[in-house]
């Protein structure tokens, strides 16, 4: 329980700022617009399910007393919202019945067969532990994250990772809910996201560098060794979007990775994601202002999406595909 307090104060105080690259995107301004703000449909697909804005709010937290509050203010926001919210691993609370509160109280918030919930354990555990993690919350879909850097700078952490894709597999093939196979900021190459494709897995979160750096929050729990050099290690979430261009289509790609404002969920959407996600920004607003300042804050992130819309002619999100763009410096350096 410890652990997931120390990820939010260390993650609160971390200072490296690291670049997803959608600064070196360039969206044409227009002048003359044919829409009105008012016609601009944000909504999208995602699981069966209309949600109504192009994002989610990502794998965070639960176990402790304080996790309760944060995981109950995040449901709230996320049925305020209609958008879906996964939760952070449920490992504790397979150790420890006292922890599972405060995941069943984000299913207890959220409206069944409405509102998505989504699970969350490692890719390396079970598929029993899987299978007890979706019916604790009754998810309607599964995470299961990829993280070997963070593991590995932990001093706790896994060093065992062969046999990992097996696993994945085996889940896939025998869990009820569709799996989503997400990293935690360090990005997936195209030929992992294609391996995993190969395994079965059909909605991939690409949790690109450039926003949490694990590097860094397990680097300040840590005292025997230091991990500087790590913080700048990870593929920019821009230039794996980049680079899934030409995606199949029955392949949902959820961009997330430092995304922290309209442009950069426009850009995200823009170069091909389906969808976004944001974790650490949300949670900084809602740590520094509570429920109303994080609820303003997505108040505020939509009106703007909406404008960004209305300035590159996009009535709804497929549209915003056949938008023009342009890449330059760094990205285009480093793209295939
Ligand atoms: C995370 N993240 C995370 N991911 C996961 O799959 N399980 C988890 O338990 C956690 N825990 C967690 C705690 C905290 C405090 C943060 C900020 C993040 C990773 C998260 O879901 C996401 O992939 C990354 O944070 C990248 O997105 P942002 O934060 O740059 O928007």
């Amino acid at each position: 329980m410890e652990r997931k307090q120390e990820h939010i104060e260390n993650y609160l105080k971390s200072e490296y700022r690291g670049n997803n690259l959608f600064d070196c995107v360039y969206l044409e301004h227009t002048s003359l617009p044919e829409i009105d703000l008012n016609d601009v449909d944000l909504s999208v697909e995602f699981n069966g399910k209309k949600i109504d804005y192009p994002f989610m709010i990502n794998a965070m937290t639960g176990g402790g007393d304080s996790c309760c509050d944060i995981n109950e203010d995040l449901a709230r926001l996320c049925k305020t919202f209609n958008i879906p919210m996964a939760v952070g691993s449920q490992k504790i609370a397979l150790v420890e019945d006292e922890a599972i509160e405060s995941f069943e109280l984000v299913r207890e918030n959220l409206i069944k067969n409405e509102n998505i919930v989504i699970g969350n354990l490692s890719a390396r555990e079970s598929l029993e532990s899987v299978k007890k993690a979706i019916e604790m919350i009754d998810s309607d879909m599964f995470g299961l994250h990829l993280n070997p850097i963070q593991e590995l700078i932990m001093e706790e952490g896994d060093r065992e990772f062969s046999g990992i894709k097996d696993n994945i597999k085996n889940i896939v093939e025998n869990v009820n809910v569709p799996i989503i196979v997400k990293e935690v900021g360090y990005g997936m190459s195209k030929k992992t996201i294609y391996e995993l494709y190969d395994l079965g897995v059909r909605y991939i979160d690409i949790a690109g560098f450039g926003g949490t750096n694990f590097s860094e929050i397990e680097d300040n729990r840590r005292f025997d060794m230091e991990f500087s050099e790590f913080y700048c290690w990870g593929i920019p979430t821009a230039k794996i979007l980049l680079e899934m261009k030409d995606k199949p289509d029955d392949l949902f790609l959820i961009a997330s990775g430092g995304i922290k404002t309209a442009i950069d969920i426009v850009k995200a959407l823009v170069l091909g994601a389906d969808m976004t996600a944001m974790s650490g920004e949300v949670l900084s607003y809602l740590m520094h202002g509570g429920y109303e300042f994080a609820k303003e804050f997505l108040d505020s992130l939509i009106y703007k999406l909406k404008m960004l819309m209305v300035m590159l002619g996009a009535r709804n999100i497929s549209e915003l595909r056949n938008v023009d763009y342009k890449i330059f410096g760094k990205l285009k350096e480093i793209t295939e």
